[in-house]
């Protein structure tokens, strides 16, 4: 399963993702942490990174590009991904489909939370007080006046790719106003027709010869089980037959 999530600063992406992850043995590959990350680590990417999130802006698509190129090809992603933070602008979505189709991947579906620009402030508040109740620092960039930034950020460069993804019949678009069980549901609902018996996905599915055969060789091993017991039940009829004809 190789997904996206999309939607605005506090929409729920990396709520959903930690599900989606549990449910699916996927991994998350939020572009957001990794940036995280690398400021907190001092990286070069991460010094590039931090005043540029610190205002709110988007950090330049040759950086995000190259540390999902990285990540894609690492061990624990093979089983599949869910992207949140990733695409961003429609170049960045134009890279992802470079890099998948130079491995011969292929995306499931794009998952857009849809949300009032109204309660995003309210998100990033609630955000702001789980983390300081679990001791972590909270993030530089949760206050109101960096979210207007990132708000118009994602106006901008990253609502486009509603449309991209919507003209590659890949988009689904879920209520993200809603409590998180109830978004989790809707999101997995439109999820369980990609993910037949068994995991992988329908498209992975459909492409191995193995599964491709495997209703084939099911249905003639019926067929076979079921042959001689159609031969007794019209030998046995044939003999009552014969039986009744001979009394008579
Ligand atoms: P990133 O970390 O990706 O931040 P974001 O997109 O602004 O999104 P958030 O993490 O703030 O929100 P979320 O949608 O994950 O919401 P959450 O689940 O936490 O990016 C940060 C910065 O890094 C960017 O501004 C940019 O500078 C840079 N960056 C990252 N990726 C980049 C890229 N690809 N290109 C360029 N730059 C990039 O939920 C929020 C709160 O709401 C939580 O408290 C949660 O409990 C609550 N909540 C969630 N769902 C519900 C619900 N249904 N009902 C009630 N509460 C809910
Ligand atoms: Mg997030």
């Amino acid at each position: 399963m190789r997904l996206i999530l999309l939607g605005p600063p506090g929409a729920g992406k990396g709520t959903q993702a930690q599900r989606l992850i549990a449910k699916y043995g996927i991994v998350q590959l939020s572009t957001g942490d990794m940036l995280r990350a690398a400021v907190a680590a001092g990286t070069p990417v991460g010094l590039r990174a931090k005043s540029v999130m610190e205002r709110g802006e988007l950090v330049p698509d040759d950086v995000v590009v190259a540390i999902i190129a990285d990540r894609i090809g690492q061990r624990d992603a093979k089983r599949g991904f869910v992207l949140d933070g990733f695409p961003r602008t429609v170049s960045q979505a134009e890279a992802l489909d470079r890099l998948l189709a130079e491995r011969g991947l292929e995306l499931d579906a794009v998952v857009e939370l849809k949300v009032d620009e109204s309660i995003l402030l309210q998100r990033i508040e609630k955000r702001v007080a789980e983390m300081s109740a679990r001791g972590e620092k909270v993030r530089p960039d949760d206050n109101p006046e960096v979210l207007k930034g990132r708000l118009s950020a994602y106006k901008a460069q990253t609502a486009p790719l509603v449309d991209y993804y919507a003209g590659k019949g890949m988009l689904k678009s879920v209520n993200g106003m809603v409590a998180i069980d109830a978004v989790t549901g809707a999101v997995m609902g439109h999820l369980a027709p990609l993910v037949p018996r068994g995991g992988g996905s329908v498209r992975r599915k459909v492409k191995t010869r193995k599964t491709a055969k495997r209703p084939a060789a099911k249905a003639s091993a019926r067929r076979k089980r079921s042959a001689p017991k159609k031969r007794n039940k019209v030998g046995k009829a044939k003999n009552r037959t014969r039986r009744r004809l001979t009394r008579a």
